[in-house]
């Protein structure tokens, strides 16, 4: 059995490469098809709300600007936050334009394609630098998360797979959900995406602990935490593996979008 990790062993053990290439960037159809789902969910949600405003967080984004491709056209500024080091840094050196950066081009290539509406892959990505203004630690497991920063409610929050990886057990994912919603300004849009019933995942040859929630519990939290779900979909498109090896013991995967009170 490999050992899982969790909490300050992220900041020595994850591997952001390995991780975005065996989650998200791997052509291989059932990792293109979370990326297609995650890609419809944002795209339904934002559209057909009309959710705009100037302000989006960004909760324990990892290294992963997917979600922010999209959400950069209608929220100008961007406050994207992780726990890790090492994922700050990625995003950071990507804002940047650092010679050793990630190339995140061919998924907003994919995104500009898919949204089908003429943006440049070489605009979005001058916009997603823009909009991108601050890079933060964050720690779920705190009461104010983004400690020692203090900020206006956002007009909108966005969240993947972090609270399920930072929460030991059940009460304190719920907790979780109460500490990201006060965060939320009331009229203000959760986008959410977590995994079904997982209980590790992998990023390279590295195992990472996720509590194992479904879809009851997620909507409790959320409701518990004052919002008014919105929509929800179930996706059973979930990586059996990559290169033989499986990334994850997951069911499926969870968006959900909701309205805070
Ligand atoms: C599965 S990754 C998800 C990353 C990204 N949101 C995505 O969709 O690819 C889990 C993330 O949870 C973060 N994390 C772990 N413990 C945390 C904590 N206590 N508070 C906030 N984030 C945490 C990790 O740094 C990691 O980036």
């Amino acid at each position: 059995m490999a050992m899982i990790h969790s909490g300050d062993a992220y900041n020595s053990v994850f591997d952001v490469k390995s991780y975005l290439q065996e989650h998200f960037f791997s052509d291989k159809p059932d990792i293109q098809k979370v990326s297609r789902f995650h890609f419809d969910m944002i795209h339904q949600t934002l559209r057909k709300g009309n959710f705009t405003g100037p302000r989006l967080l960004e909760i324990g984004g990892g290294p992963n600007l997917g979600n922010a491709i999209q959400a950069c056209t209608r929220f100008p500024e961007i406050v994207f936050s992780d726990y890790t080091e090492t994922c700050r840094q990625s995003v950071e050196k990507w804002v940047k334009n650092m010679p050793d950066a990630i190339d995140w081009s061919r998924q907003i290539q994919r995104t500009c394609d898919r949204e089908g509406e003429g943006s440049t892959w070489e605009d979005r990505q001058a916009l997603l630098r823009r909009s991108i203004k601050e890079i933060i630690p964050c720690d779920l497991l705190k009461s104010n998360p983004l400690e020692p920063k203090v900020y206006e409610p956002f007009d909108a929050i966005m969240t993947s797979y972090c609270v399920e990886a930072a929460s030991p057990d059940k009460n304190s994912f719920k907790e979780s959900m109460k500490s990201i919603i006060k965060l939320l300004k009331p009229g203000g849009i959760l986008i959410m995406f977590n995994t079904v019933n997982e209980s590790d995942y992998t990023a390279g040859q590295a195992h990472f602990y996720s509590l194992q929630v479904d879809e009851p519990l997620v909507k409790e939290a959320v409701v518990e935490a004052g919002c008014r779900i919105v929509s929800s979909t179930i996706s059973d498109t979930y990586s059996e593996g990559y290169n033989g090896e499986r990334v994850t013991d997951g069911e499926g995967i969870l968006f959900l979008a909701a309205i805070k009170q």
